[in-house]
């Protein structure tokens, strides 16, 4: 074991034998990952092939579908997110979610920024509104988009703004909460080539401040946002590592098959 590298990039995700089930369907077999700390990592694949079925099990979001069963561990910094005494609400306070759709909420800028930090903080601890402009200026400048909104935050979010920059919004409104995990799950399927080119701009810049689980359909956008790379396959992983390294020689006949294109 090499132990300057687990020690410079110590583990944020690990799945250790997944396997889900939508009622008799399998939906993913013996799934084992390492999600390096710090990093970006994309994953890729064609529909269908499980993706946002993973995502959506380090977030347990999947559990809310009665049908759904889950075999083996997902350790989120060490911890088994399944292990009866985890919460919810702590989970959700480490782990974020950008979904395809941008989704603000129909309240202020300013509001959907402080949202979570307002649901997850101690009600105990008094915070002034000058400590949550803080938060929301700084949350808004990480996404590049205080400039844009700093004259109107107290503006509906659902309103004026473009679809870039209701994701951006969506990817601030995360950070005050100070999670360890982003997912993100095709986070610029619903943008235009411009908009795609911001958002990856941003994502790029979050490197090292969090841990990034990009899934994306795009290859290029894989190859441009990311260091390491996963190619999953009904439902299992074929090959996993650093994304240039992959995309120059990938390991396995299927991975080339898919990258040059040959599957949908
Ligand atoms: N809620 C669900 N109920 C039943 N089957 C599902 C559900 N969500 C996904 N699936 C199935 O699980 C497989 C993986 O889906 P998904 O994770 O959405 O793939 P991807 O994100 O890679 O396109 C697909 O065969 C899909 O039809
Ligand atoms: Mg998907």
């Amino acid at each position: 074991m090499n132990h300057s590298t687990t020690t410079e990039n110590p583990i944020a995700i690990r799945a250790r034998q997944l396997n889900l089930w939508y009622g008799s369907f399998q939906a993913l077999y013996d799934i084992n990952l390492e999600i390096k700390q710090g990093m970006i990592t994309s994953m890729i694949g064609p529909s269908g092939c499980g993706k946002s079925t993973i995502l959506r099990s380090v977030d347990r979001i999947n559990e809310r579908l009665g049908y759904v069963r889950i075999e083996g561990a997902i350790e989120v910094l060490g911890q088994n997110i399944y292990a009866p005494e985890v919460e919810l609400a702590q989970l959700r306070k480490q782990v974020g979610m950008v979904f395809q759709r941008p989704n603000p909420l129909p309240i202020s800028i300013f509001d959907n920024v402080i949202f979570g930090h307002r649901i997850h903080r101690d009600p105990a601890t008094k915070i002034s509104k000058a400590a949550e402009s803080e938060l929301v200026e700084s949350a808004l400048r990480q996404v590049l988009l205080w400039d844009k909104v700093k004259d109107k935050l107290h503006s509906k979010a659902s309103v004026g703004l473009s679809l870039e920059e209701q994701q951006k919004l969506c990817i601030a409104r995360l950070l005050p909460v100070k999670p360890a995990v982003l997912l993100m799950d095709e986070p610029c399927s619903a943008l235009d080539p411009k908009g795609t080119a911001a958002v990856e701009e941003l994502i790029w810049t979050l490197r090292g401040q969090y841990s990034i689980l990009l899934v994306t359909h795009n290859m290029a956008q894989a190859r441009r946002a990311s260091e390491e790379c996963i190619f999953l396959l009904m439902g299992r992983v074929v090959e996993h590592g650093a994304t240039d390294a992959m995309f120059l020689a990938p390991r396995c006949q299927e991975t080339a098959n898919y990258i040059e294109g040959r599957y949908g």
